[in-house]
């Protein structure tokens, strides 16, 4: 049977962990996989979160199942934080909780599949490189459109726009909520505004990832965009992430939201979420759902979360500040917002760094903002000067 199967290539970016574990450099700098890092250099479990897990200890009666939805009080309770009143979109949105915001994908995916074999899926690139991989594998068919020029660091708004025209109506097309992962360009309101409106009269169906929701300009303004898409459209498909805002990486913890026609058609496709997941995960993991329950259930928790949220998502952008400041060849990255930032450097580039400045990053020379002090600033700089990794000034 095995005999059949081909090598495959490692994961590049989750690669990098092992990579820069094994580097004996105490000076080494990790750009790599996106996970928040404090000033001291770890990726705290959130105040907040730690106090759900005492009460979550302290508390929990029964590890009895579930089912395939999860936790649903849990969803209810983010859903307000995604989409704004806590009635928005009143019997036409439904939810599960998934593992992760790429189980919300996968689920997504599959959703798509099973009432529209094949179907299309827009992506903008550069984009999340497990994107493709993830949509092909539920069945989609994908097709790319130009979001961002590296050398020039802009957003191809035009293309964006022109791709959806071009798009056939039921299409599907996916949309980064915020802090655009690789590149930390966004949509600013009034691109929105034309976006949510173009895909609804092309009866274009959207799909939300929103992984990053507070760690751009804050949970409200991050929101924008998703908001204002799901105000326009009948139907759309919304994968969440808590994995970065509440940083529950390893917990896996997410959701996967869909807005139907109607109450009706709402329960349908609500059913068909709960076969889907049970033929894949059977039943999402509890733990980092249950903390995100409690921590949202509560007042007093909520407002630490955002407290601690907001205080991430200033570090980030001190960080951006200070590249900026050192080299004004950098200052695009103080225009853009969230973890990631795409330099435009080759992957020999990218290898020179790793191999003779210790400073690890993804092979399209995307980084990570929020693996960086500001005390490091100087020297990330230099290393980019030192192998010519330093864009015209733009
Ligand atoms: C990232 O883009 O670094 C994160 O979303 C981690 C991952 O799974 O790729």
């Amino acid at each position: 049977m095995f005999q059949t199967l081909t090598p495959q290539p490692p994961d590049g970016l989750l690669t990098l962990i092992g990579l820069f574990r094994d580097d004996p450099r105490n000076s080494k700098i990790d750009l790599g996989v996106g996970t928040y890092r404090n000033v001291a250099g770890i990726t705290p479990v959130m105040e907040a979160v730690k106090a759900a897990e005492r009460i979550l200890l302290d508390g929990q009666q029964t590890k009895g199942y579930l089912g395939p939805e999860g936790d649903q009080r849990f969803v209810k309770l983010l859903a307000p934080v995604a989409f704004g009143a806590a009635d928005a979109h009143a019997g036409r949105l439904v939810g599960v909780q998934t593992p992760g915001g790429s189980g919300a994908l996968r689920l997504g995916g599959e959703l798509i599949a099973a009432a529209r074999p094949g179907a299309t899926i827009w992506l903008g690139t550069p984009t999340w490189p497990n994107h493709r991989p993830v949509l092909e594998a539920a069945g989609l068919t994908v097709a790319e459109y130009r979001y961002f020029d590296p050398a020039t660091q802009t957003l191809c708004f035009d293309d964006t726009m022109a791709a959806l025209s071009a798009a056939n109506p039921g299409d599907v097309v996916l949309l980064h909520g915020c802090c655009h992962n690789p590149t930390g360009t966004e949509l600013d309101p009034a691109q929105w505004d034309a976006v949510a409106q173009l895909v609804a009269e092309r009866g274009l169906l959207p799909f939300i990832d929103l992984a990053y929701q507070g760690l751009g300009e804050g949970l409200d303004a991050d929101a924008y965009g998703t908001r204002r898409v799901l105000t326009a459209a009948e139907e759309a498909l919304v994968a969440y992430s808590c994995d970065k805002n509440f940083g529950l990486y390893r917990e896996r913890t997410g959701a996967l939201f869909a807005l139907a026609r109607d109450a009706d058609a709402a329960s349908v496709v609500f059913g068909n979420m709960l076969t889907l997941a049970r033929v894949n995960w059977s039943m999402p993991p509890d733990h980092g759902a249950a903390a995100v329950r409690i921590v949202l259930d509560s007042p007093e928790l909520s407002r630490l979360w955002r407290t601690e949220l907001e205080a991430m998502c200033r570090r980030i952008n001190t960080v951006r500040t200070a590249l900026a400041d050192a080299e004004p060849r950098l200052a695009f990255l103080s225009r853009q917002r969230g973890m990631f930032s795409q330099l435009p450097i080759t992957p020999e580039t990218v290898a020179t760094l790793r191999r003779d400045h210790g400073i690890y990053m993804a092979g399209s020379g995307r980084i990570n903002l929020a693996g960086l002090q500001v005390a490091d600033a100087g020297i990330f700089v230099h290393a980019l000067r030192a192998v010519d990794g330093l864009p015209q000034e733009c």
